[in-house]
């Protein structure tokens, strides 16, 4: 039989298959107390799966407390954060939708408000922290850094860790390692940010050690049959910074290390950029990774219409499209999508008599 759409096609990563290729991008939400999802999230993601997304991955989730973005993101570092995403995860389960976590530590971007509260660093005295980084040096207007000594980066990897274990008790289908947007991995592996002089600075390879340390160990704690996927930012945009061809020789390493599918996003290092957005804007750099190292990959950015979103899987730019803001614009953009393209009918049981084709 003829594939109608490449869009609505599952896919099998490992031993999991996903129903679809339309994905969550993970959204910060800025809404958890001491680390902990609650209904808000529950309700967030939820609303994507009753929606038909096939795999929803949750916010940057910190591995450590410092590595928060803000002092109300979520985190996977104690048991009571393990138990609140087993009761989300259940219910996106229970929808038919795969569950990702993306793990992460900010680095010098960690300890700020949220955005909505103008994104500055807080300060000790109202719930902030000092933050670490490969350098001493700040982002932008964000408090300076302490860089972590070559003792400490060694541990980063054990961190991430625990995390995935706590992950797999959590009942996630996947884990994604936040490697982009300027965050700590990204702080490394940068050559606009990192200024070490030990084995994590200086040449590609020892920009790039962390981030494939932190891999092999994730590797070894996160089950053999689920997926491990790695968001990178592809470019810094910056003349002089991180390339697409940078990425394609990393994403060739962590493919090796067990990766699974890379998520090209851009950006993040500096605040300084010349970031050229429009519709799809990122999509070539998934495109570039594919087809260079041989590895599955998400593109990611202003993907908004079935049609496009289509095209960009059915010409194989990318192996799926995570959504970001349209989702939050509609929630239910699959089942809308899937009418659109032609695929089966994708709506939950309770919401057909809304369906019109
Ligand atoms: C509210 C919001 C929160 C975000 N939080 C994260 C995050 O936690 N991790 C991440 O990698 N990207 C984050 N992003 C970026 C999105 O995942 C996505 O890459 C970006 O919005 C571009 O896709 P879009 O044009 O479909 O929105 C966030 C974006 C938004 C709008």
């Amino acid at each position: 039989m003829p594939v109608v759409s490449h869009l609505f096609e599952p896919i099998k990563l490992r031993d999991l298959v996903i129903r679809n290729r339309a994905w969550v991008s993970p959204m910060c939400q800025y809404s958890a107390t001491d680390g902990v999802p609650d209904d808000w999230h529950l309700v967030h993601l939820g609303q994507f799966a009753t929606g038909g997304a096939g795999l929803i991955i949750s916010e940057a989730t910190a591995v450590v407390p410092e590595g928060r973005i803000s002092p109300q993101d979520t985190g996977l570092w104690n048991d009571e954060q393990v138990a609140a995403w087993r009761r989300i995860n259940d219910f996106l389960h229970a929808q038919g939708a795969a569950t990702g976590v993306q793990l992460a530590h900010a680095g010098r971007k960690a300890s700020t408000s949220a955005p909505w509260e103008g994104g500055q660093t807080v300060p000790a005295s109202e719930g902030g922290w000092e933050t670490v980084s490969s350098t001493a040096n700040a982002f932008g207007n964000n408090a300076a850094p302490r860089a972590l000594t070559e003792a400490e980066v060694a541990e980063l990897p054990a961190q991430f860790a625990a995390a995935a274990r706590r992950a797999e008790q959590a009942g996630f289908d996947v884990v994604e390692l936040h490697f982009a947007h300027g965050y700590l991995a990204h702080q490394f592996y940068s050559p606009l940010v990192n200024d070490r002089t030990d084995r994590y600075g200086g040449d590609f390879d020892n920009r790039v050690r962390v981030l494939l340390e932190i891999t092999d160990a994730v590797r070894e704690a996160w089950p053999a049959d689920r997926p491990l996927f790695a968001r990178i930012s592809a470019t810094d945009w910056v003349e002089g910074g991180w390339t697409g061809e940078d990425s394609v020789r990393l994403s060739r390493l962590l493919a090796e290390r067990g990766v699974d599918l890379v998520d090209a996003s851009t950006g993040g290092a500096v605040p300084k950029a010349e970031i050229p957005i429009s519709a799809g804007y990122q999509v070539r750099f998934a495109r570039q990774v594919r087809t260079g190292a041989d590895v599955p990959t998400a593109a990611v950015g202003l993907i908004t219409s079935p049609e496009q979103a289509e095209e960009i899987v059915a010409s194989g730019s990318a192996d799926a499209v995570l959504l970001g803001r349209e989702l939050l614009r509609d929630p239910h953009w699959p089942l809308r999508a899937a009418d659109r393209l032609h695929a089966d009918n994708i709506w939950p049981k309770q919401y057909e008599r809304a369906r019109r084709i």
